[in-house]
């Protein structure tokens, strides 16, 4: 038997250990969502479907079904395919085993929107309505709060952008994070965090404009939670695939 082999028994029985003496907690569900943003959603996506043949949320997958099988795929990878393996405590693994067994009910996979959008519709939800253009811009018209929408046609699938208007602080998983400085003088900046080191932090502000701080002129800086409102239960279901038809056709400049 190789070490390999050995290691992974040793995952997966350790797992099996921790699992009979714990039960899915909302801590743990929030840890293991913790970990899945940051380990798992580049490839698989905020709900866990991007992959071709998977759909994580719904225990769809190709070769594994109980937990323990699953422990070991994200300890281990799968050799010669793209998923690579996490090296995690099995508490961990279990947390985000707890996630996933989870995720359908707190992603809402069940899609609310109607099957059916009309994007004419959707740009005027978009414009008036439900106040999104307040926030966004598309092609150089609309606020600069959030991201501009004018390429989610090329980057986001149908149920990323209900889950971004549903859940705007789950689904987001972005490079450029929410961030809040206070500086010294009393100031405050929002804006999405660009870089930093030990001496400044980069932002760009919500009006649109680089801002370079330095560590020393700050009071208190940190990440924050979206300040997208979410739209569950404020938007219909048509309204829903209204907006994501429309956005879905945005593509860019033609
Ligand atoms: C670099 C991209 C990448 C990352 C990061 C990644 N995966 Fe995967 N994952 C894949 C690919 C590609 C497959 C499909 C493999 C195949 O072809 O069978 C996959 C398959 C899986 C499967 C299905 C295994 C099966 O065949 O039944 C599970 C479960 C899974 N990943 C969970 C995770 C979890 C949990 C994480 C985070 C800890 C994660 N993956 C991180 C790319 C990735
Ligand atoms: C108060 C400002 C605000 C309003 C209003 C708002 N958003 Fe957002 N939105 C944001 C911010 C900020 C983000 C960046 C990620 C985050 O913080 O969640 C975002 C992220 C998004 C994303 C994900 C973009 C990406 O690149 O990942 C989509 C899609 C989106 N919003 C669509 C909408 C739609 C559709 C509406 C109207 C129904 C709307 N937003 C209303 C601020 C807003």
């Amino acid at each position: 038997m190789t070490m390999r082999r050995l290691t992974l028994i040793f995952a997966a029985s350790a797992l099996s250990a921790w699992a009979q003496t714990h039960s899915y907690s909302q801590e743990d569900i929030e840890e293991g969502r913790r970990r899945y943003q940051t380990n798992c959603i580049g490839c698989h996506g905020v709900d866990g479907a991007a992959i071709a043949g998977i759909d994580l949320g719904r225990g769809k997958f190709k070769r594994v079904t109980s937990d323990d099988e699953l422990a070991k795929v994200i300890v281990e990878g799968v050799p010669g395919t793209g998923m690579p393996g996490t090296p995690l405590f099995p508490s961990r693994v279990f947390m985000l085993i707890s996630y996933l067994r989870n995720m359908s009910d707190l992603t809402s996979r069940k899609s609310i929107a109607a099957a059916t959008g009309e994007p004419g519709r959707g740009k005027l939800l978009f414009e008036g309505k439900a106040g999104c253009a307040g926030c966004h811009r598309i092609l150089g018209q609309g606020g600069r709060k959030g991201p501009d929408l004018s390429e989610t046609g090329h980057f986001l699938r149908p149920a990323e952008i209900e889950m971004s208007m549903l859940e705007p602080d789950a689904a987001y998983a972005s490079d450029s994070p929410p961030y809040r400085a206070v500086l010294n003088g009393g100031e405050t900046v929002l804006g999405f965090l660009l870089n930093q080191n030990s001496d400044s932090i980069q932002l760009k502000d919500d009006r649109g404009n680089l801002r370079s701080l330095l560590r020393s002129d700050l009071k208190e800086a940190g990440q924050v939670k979206s300040w997208m409102p979410s739209y569950r239960g404020q938007l219909s279901a048509q309204e829903l695939a209204d907006i994501i038809a429309y956005l879905g056709n945005q593509k860019g400049a033609q």
